[in-house]
């Protein structure tokens, strides 16, 4: 069977890192990189420490509005496809990248299979839940991580081709652990001997809206503990371009490798982010999570009391750093660290597709 691989950002290498190595033992895989992510520190390094296959194709679509950029990526991948002609095309989560890879597969009558469906933050206005819904009406083989992204799937009427096959992000931190112990010298290299708070900001709601961001900037320089930053590019250039000041307990790092992120998380005290995937890592690690969102997609790790949504309130992100503490014992929802084996034992048996 021919694979094409669509992947674009961050997330999408690490995921790609386990189920990649996995579709190669028996089939042949093409991977097209779209570009939209492009800076060593969020391509290229993950790329090297964790073996990822080298691109087949790298488009080079690099940053821009929506539709500029899923668009010149929907040209392009439409080519490659054309040229390859894969049996399946496969997209991860809900960028841009997702999206453009699915719409042009779809409309080429290539089967489509989506890894993390059915993920809802039945928040319309964010564009990851835009390409989440478009990707998974289109797609012919749903990899739903979870119960409720299953469910999700089921009131929006697709319940075919549907697999609930765990987290490949679980697969992900099991694999990678035990190289990250050996590997990482970050622990040492930002002089750690001390509590400190590891936080992740990047989504567009929290960075595009000055007032918002200004609030979590506020949050961190007050809280009067020692906090990790390592920066997306998007908020460092908010961070600017709005003149926002970070005091010294704030360490602001540049984005670094999954290795080391793996290192900071495990010894962080508590964990604050709006991304997705730090979300449920924290959770696989059992660290507490302060969610800078109103709503998640991950609504297990809040219902099991592990994850706190405080958006951009100040007075309630201070108060979770100093208060927050889990009470339950975490229940498993994310698999047994196999989802990347099932995927592709599923689409090696070619079940019926009928586009
Ligand atoms: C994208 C995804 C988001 C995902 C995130 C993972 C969409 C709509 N959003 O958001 O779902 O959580 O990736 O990190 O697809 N930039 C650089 N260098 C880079 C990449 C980006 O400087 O290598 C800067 C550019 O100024 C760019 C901005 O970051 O405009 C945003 O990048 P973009 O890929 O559009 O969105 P992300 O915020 O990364
Ligand atoms: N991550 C990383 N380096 C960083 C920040 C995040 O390796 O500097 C990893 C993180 O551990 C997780 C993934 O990137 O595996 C999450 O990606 P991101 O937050 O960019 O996107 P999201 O998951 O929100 O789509």
């Amino acid at each position: 069977m021919r694979v094409s691989t669509i992947l674009g950002a961050r997330p999408q290498f690490i995921k790609a890192a386990v189920v990649s190595k996995k579709i190669r033992e028996k089939n042949k895989e093409i991977i097209i990189h779209t570009g939209q992510h492009y800076d060593d520190n969020m391509s290229k390094i993950f790329f090297d420490e964790l073996e990822i296959p080298k691109p087949d194709y790298n488009l080079n679509i690099g940053s821009g509005y929506h539709g500029f950029q899923t668009g010149n990526m929907l040209i392009k991948i439409e080519d490659i496809l054309l040229k390859e002609k894969p049996d399946i095309v496969l997209v991860y989560g809900d960028t841009n990248s997702t999206i453009a890879g699915a719409l042009a597969a779809s409309k080429l009558l290539i089967p489509i299979a989506h890894i993390e469906a059915g993920l809802r933050s039945f928040n319309k206005n964010m564009p990851e839940e835009q390409n989440r819904i478009l990707t998974d009406h289109i797609s012919d083989y749903l990899f739903a991580p979870t119960e409720t992204s299953e469910i999700n799937l089921k009131k929006e009427g697709i319940s075919r081709n549907v697999f609930k096959i765990g987290d490949v992000m679980y697969d992900g931190i099991l694999h990678f652990s035990k190289l990250a112990s050996v590997k990482s010298m970050i622990i040492s290299r930002l002089n750690i001997r001390d509590k400190y708070i590891l936080a992740t900001i990047h989504r567009a709601e929290n960075t595009n809206d000055i007032s918002k961001l200004k609030n979590i900037v506020q949050a961190l320089n007050e809280s009067g503990k020692r906090i990790i930053l390592p920066l997306h590019p998007r908020t460092q250039k908010y961070i600017s371009q709005y003149n926002l000041k970070i005091s010294s307990n704030v360490s602001i790092i540049h984005p670094i490798g999954y290795l080391d992120m793996l290192m900071l998380e495990k010894n962080a005290e508590k964990i604050l982010t709006d991304s997705g995937g730090v979300q449920k890592e924290a959770f696989f690690l059992g660290k507490p999570c302060i969610t800078l969102r109103e709503e998640t997609e991950w609504i297990e790790t809040v219902n099991n009391g592990w994850n706190i949504l405080v958006g951009s309130n100040a007075k309630k992100i201070i108060q979770s750093i100093n208060e927050f503490l889990p009470q339950k014992e975490r229940k498993n929802y994310f698999g047994n660290g196999d989802a990347a084996d099932k995927i592709v034992n599923i689409l090696n048996k070619g079940l019926f597709i009928n586009k």
